[in-house]
């Protein structure tokens, strides 16, 4: 079991594109895969990607069954994904307070498409075709943000609604935008 210590902004590894993987059986790849999964449980995260414990590569993984901090939402099946590609589907933003591991106490609004179709191959090498919507959209994108060197608050669009969680609280509560750990 090995938790790897996550890089936080500021950080210059995390602002490089991540690098396609060649061989997705490869055993360094399996390993990564592992300590990605064990990482991410030890920080009760529901998605992580391989830059963000320092590894430059186009790898990440996500879901869960059940989350105690989204009872409602739609479960997202655990998902390995190698070299992923996004298309966006509709112009239909939604807004959503989100905040990262690599990016901690802070929180800010990212409006994001709200439907997107996702591909690329999992750790056996075999396609993933999937079309996603939401939550489980938000995440994808989220994550695949990390690959391309690119945090949440690069995608802030009205820096008044940035800032640290315990300041930016009361408008977390009144202004009825949903909030996300990415
Ligand atoms: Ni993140």
């Amino acid at each position: 079991m090995t938790i790897k210590p996550i890089l936080k902004m500021g950080n210059p590894l995390l602002l490089q594109r991540s690098q396609e993987v060649i061989d997705p059986v490869a055993p360094e790849i399996s390993q990564l895969i592992t300590d990605l999964f064990d990482t991410m449980y030890a920080t009760k995260g529901i998605g992580l990607s391989a830059p963000q414990i320092g590894i430059n590569l186009r790898v990440m993984i996500f879901g869960f069954e059940k989350s105690e901090r989204y009872p409602n939402a739609k479960p997202v099946p655990t998902t390995i994904l190698i070299n992923p590609t996004i298309e966006i589907l509709t112009q239909t933003m939604q807004a959503g307070w989100e905040g990262c591991i690599r990016v901690p106490g802070l929180r800010g609004v990212v409006s994001r498409p709200t439907k997107i179709h996702y591909q690329g191959i999992d750790e056996k090498g075999q396609p993933i075709d999937r079309i996603a919507t939401d939550f489980h959209a938000r995440m994808v994108q989220h994550e695949y943000d990390h690959l391309e060197g690119i945090l949440f608050p690069q995608r802030i669009t009205d820096m008044r609604l940035f800032g640290f969680e315990n300041e930016v609280w009361d408008k977390i509560i009144t202004n009825n935008i949903p909030v996300y750990d990415l």
